[in-house]
């Protein structure tokens, strides 16, 4: 990933250059996922444990890089402002790489307590060792610009006024795109006063939730083998204080799962769910990679039902077939929409493509990628596979239809046109969340990370007449 500096070479016989102090690893590593993430469209999550392990950098430097990394890609929006109005010049006018640099420069500036004078010197030393003394300068001018002042006083000046536009406050000062903050709003309805705590979740490290797999180990069993609590509202959850998930026996054995709280109330409400004369044929008809089908393939086996789990993109199937390993699951690798299955399935859980807005707390990049554009693309694919699912359901059957995304054109509009279109009746969700509570005014469930320390899943329970 390190890309030679972009220096000119020196003329023969001129003058010397200053010797520069190239950034050190972490700082380094964190300069590169930057760039990663904003010219070839990178997940930070993803790139920077593998630039981490690859270059050897572990303990305090690893979390260095984590946090300037992943801090950075978060608030970049308002990090730009701030740059922008310090360098007196839109941010898309400065050249990329300089920016990204100025990013990482005035994060540490504004977000940590690296001392000034050091995120001030070792961007400007790598500005000079890219490009050259000139825009080293530039570099040097606004990081001094921006260091005369706090986070709170530049947002005080460049924030939406909070009187006039109290969403437009809200989401400048929790570095989210308005669109974003507009729509959390908009789910949130009366209680919209709920909105500063949602944006602010969005910027907290979700805690690590396992699935106890059922038949196998209890979630009391498996908190005890790796020193987790149980949950709160899943019978099936543990949640974990810290480390690597992945490195646990159970989970490595396939007795348990990385799955957030908010996923495993969705596949157990789908197994909940009143279904008169239930023949054991369940469906799930976006599959990939396998979480929700894992659990509802072992909650099926409880009752000798069968689980057919499909999804679209090849490799995403082959992990539905590896994470429900053990399972009576036919995996079948089809678009949902045309999957030439038999109809007269009972019940149907369709977890639709989104944009993910639930879950931008996993996704440090997420919030400034999505585009509004993004919505109706995604809602007719949506309100597609729901028709689907209901066709492929018996009557007296029921589909869940559920989305890691509380967009209401993704959720209660997607569920509207199914309703008008079908003859469907809308059940009341909620049971099927309990113990969870505080989930909206039904009959369909809105989850949220700030209420329940899940992803703001939501999911609405539809019976075919
Ligand atoms: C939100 S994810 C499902 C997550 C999954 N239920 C889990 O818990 O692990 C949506 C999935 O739908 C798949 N998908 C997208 N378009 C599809 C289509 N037309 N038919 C079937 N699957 C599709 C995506 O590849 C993605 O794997």
């Amino acid at each position: 990933m390190t890309r030679p500096p972009r220096r000119p070479q020196r003329p023969a016989g001129g003058p010397r250059p200053p010797r520069r102090k190239p950034l050190d690893p972490a700082r380094r590593a964190a300069f590169d996922v930057l760039q990663a993430v904003s010219q070839r469209d990178a997940y930070a999550n993803l790139a920077l444990p593998a630039l981490l392990s690859e270059r050897g950098i572990t303990g305090r430097d690893a979390a260095f890089a984590t946090e300037l990394t992943y801090g950075t890609c978060r608030v970049r929006g308002l990090l730009d402002a701030i740059i922008g109005a310090a360098a007196q010049r839109s941010p898309d006018a400065i050249n990329p790489v300089l920016l990204d640099l100025l990013r990482l420069g005035s994060y540490q500036l504004l977000r940590t307590r690296v001392d000034a004078h050091a995120a001030v010197s070792t961007t400007v030393e790598q500005a000079a060792i890219e490009f050259d003394s000139a825009r080293a300068g530039f570099v040097n001018g606004v990081l001094r610009t921006i260091s005369t002042r706090d986070e709170a006083s530049w947002t005080a000046e460049l924030a939406p006024d909070a009187a006039t536009d109290p969403i437009g406050h809200a989401a400048f000062t929790r570095a989210h795109p308005r669109w974003i903050a507009q729509a959390f709003a908009d789910a949130l309805g009366p209680a919209a006063g709920e909105l500063d705590a949602v944006l602010a979740g969005d910027d907290e490290r979700p805690q690590v939730h396992l699935a106890a797999r059922p038949g196998v180990l209890t979630a009391a069993e498996l908190a005890a083998a790796v020193d987790g609590t149980a949950g709160r509202y899943s019978p099936y959850a543990v949640y974990l204080s810290g480390g690597d998930p992945g490195r646990l026996p159970p989970v490595r054995g396939g007795q348990a799962l990385v799955q957030d709280e908010g996923s495993q109330l969705v596949a157990r409400a789908c197994a909940l769910a009143p279904v008169d004369g239930d023949t054991g044929r369940w469906l799930d008809l976006c599959a990939g990679p396998g979480g929700k089908t894992a659990l509802l393939a072992a909650l099926a086996a409880e009752t000798g039902a069968r689980v057919t789990a499909v999804e679209q993109a090849p490799q995403r199937a082959a992990l539905v077939a590896e994470n429900t390993r053990g399972l009576d699951v036919q995996v079948l690798t089809a678009d949902g929409r045309d999957t030439g299955l038999q109809p007269g399935f009972d019940r149907v859980l369709v977890d639709v493509p989104c944009t993910g807005l639930g879950a931008l707390r996993r996704r440090p990049e997420a919030r400034w990628r999505r585009q509004p554009a993004d919505i109706p693309v995604l809602a007719k694919l949506q309100r597609e596979l729901l028709s689907a699912a209901i066709t492929l359901t018996r009557p007296g059957g029921v589909v869940l239809y559920a989305t890691c995304s509380p967009h209401l054109a993704e959720t209660v509009g997607v569920v509207a046109d199914a309703l008008r279109r079908n003859p469907v009746t809308a059940l009341d969700t909620r049971p099927l969340f309990a113990p969870a509570d505080q989930l909206g005014d039904g009959p369909h469930v809105q989850l949220w990370p700030h209420r329940h320390g899940t992803d703001a899943m939501f999911a609405a329970a539809l019976q075919v007449g």
